[in-house]
């Protein structure tokens, strides 16, 4: 894992890799999300939690579109590991909407808490600094804020396993975001 840095300054090459990390790590988990929404849709086609979803999936869109725009913008080399998080979002996707819908919210339960998390660590690093950047990051974070309460008010926490179903996603979650700053 990433060790403490110094504070840097605003155009340093530190400060450069360090954001262009965040930028490429945020695309892949925000192409992840559409993708894990596209799996649920598949099979949850119509009803209360399809409306839903279908309103995160195109909040998702409007987030990866952002981050697309950075990476062009800043010229940052997206992550190569994209045709992984193409299959394996929609992989989730689609498995937890065939657990049934309560187990598909629990995925973005589980899936949003870890980017909470992960959007607020980028935050703190970013300090005062790149403040297009950390500003892209807070309106998706309390998009994603909104999407984990959301998820709970469809009964997320009754799908039965919660807690197992929520620890295993939280992990492949974490292992995406660590390959994704990487890869
Ligand atoms: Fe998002
Ligand atoms: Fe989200």
């Amino acid at each position: 894992m990433t060790g403490e840095r110094p504070p840097y300054l605003p155009g340093d090459r530190a400060a450069q890799d360090d954001t262009a990390r965040m930028i490429r790590v945020d695309q892949a988990g925000e192409y992840g999300a559409t993708r894990i929404y596209a799996g649920q849709l598949a099979v949850i086609r119509r009803g209360r939690a399809a409306g839903a979803i279908r309103e995160m999936a195109e909040q998702e869109q409007r987030h990866l579109a952002q981050f697309d725009r950075l990476v062009c913008e800043r010229r940052v080399r997206p992550t190569a590991l994209s045709p992984l998080w193409q299959v394996a979002g929609y992989a989730l996707g689609a498995a937890t909407a065939l657990m049934g819908e309560r187990a598909a919210m629990a995925c973005t339960v589980a899936v949003e808490e870890v980017i909470d998390g992960h959007y607020a660590h980028q935050a703190e690093r970013l300090g005062g600094g790149d403040p297009e950047l950390a500003q892209t990051i807070h309106a998706a974070r309390a998009d994603e804020l909104a999407h984990r309460d959301t998820a709970l008010a469809h009964e997320a926490a009754e799908a039965p396993g919660y807690e197992l179903l929520s620890a295993a996603i939280k992990t492949g979650a974490r292992l995406a975001i660590w390959l994704s700053e990487r890869i």
